[in-house]
């Protein structure tokens, strides 16, 4: 009788576990999109006016200081680490994904060629490292508009003083060849918990 009675405590305790669990990645979902995701419209739409109004040479600098300059105001207002990351790089050293999030790359280009929507890709979860320490992980995909494909398109359909002035900064540039409707990458965000 002992026994029964433990164990319908046990299994009590660890259903309100798991509910408490649940709760708590709703509300880092909720909280976490709340936070970081109002600033990729405002990148989309920076380049989308630049690159009509400036050209694409001169629309380099959204992607390349005015996007890294947004996420590190969030970075500092919010103590979280908040990056973009792809699986193929323009700036590898900002932007290369860790095992973790590659495995969520993967599985958006997954999700994408099955017919999914690159718009509606996102993934949360509690982690837990082999030291102990808790984070919540988020990341959102970011999908290849048209204004996109300007800078991220096919390398060959791209004007010479565009291509020089990647190539200048970018002698491993990875990030062409993408097409409308692909993952470009990821807004990437790790809490600490
Ligand atoms: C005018 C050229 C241009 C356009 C248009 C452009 N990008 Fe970029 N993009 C760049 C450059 C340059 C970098 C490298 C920035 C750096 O040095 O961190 C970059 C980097 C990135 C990165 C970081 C990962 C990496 O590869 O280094 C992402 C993600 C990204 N772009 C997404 C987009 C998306 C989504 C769009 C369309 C809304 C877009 N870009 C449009 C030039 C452009």
């Amino acid at each position: 009788m002992k026994n029964a009675t433990a164990i319908v405590v046990a299994v009590s305790l660890l259903s309100l576990i798991q509910t408490a669990g649940a709760q708590d990645s709703a509300q880092l979902l909720a909280e976490t999109r709340k936070t970081a995701l109002p600033v990729l419209p405002k990148v989309v739409h920076a380049m989308q006016t630049a690159v009509q109004e400036k050209g694409p040479v001169a629309a380099i600098a959204i992607c390349k200081e005015q996007a890294p300059q947004l996420l590190q105001e969030l970075r500092q207002q919010t103590g979280w680490s908040i990056r973009r990351v792809s699986l193929k790089t323009r700036n590898a050293t900002t932007g290369t994904p860790d095992a973790w999030e590659a495995r969520q790359l993967a599985e958006f280009d997954i999700q994408v060629a099955n017919g999914a929507k690159p718009e509606q890709l996102e993934i949360g979860e509690i982690l837990t490292a082999d030291d102990g320490q808790r984070s919540y992980r988020y990341m959102k995909a970011l999908p290849v508009a048209e204004v996109c494909q300007t800078c991220h398109g096919p390398a060959d359909a791209r004007s010479e003083a565009l291509s020089a002035a990647l190539a200048k900064d970018y002698p491993d540039d990875r990030a062409n060849g993408y097409r409308v409707g692909e993952v470009r990458g990821a807004l990437s965000v790790k809490r600490p918990l």
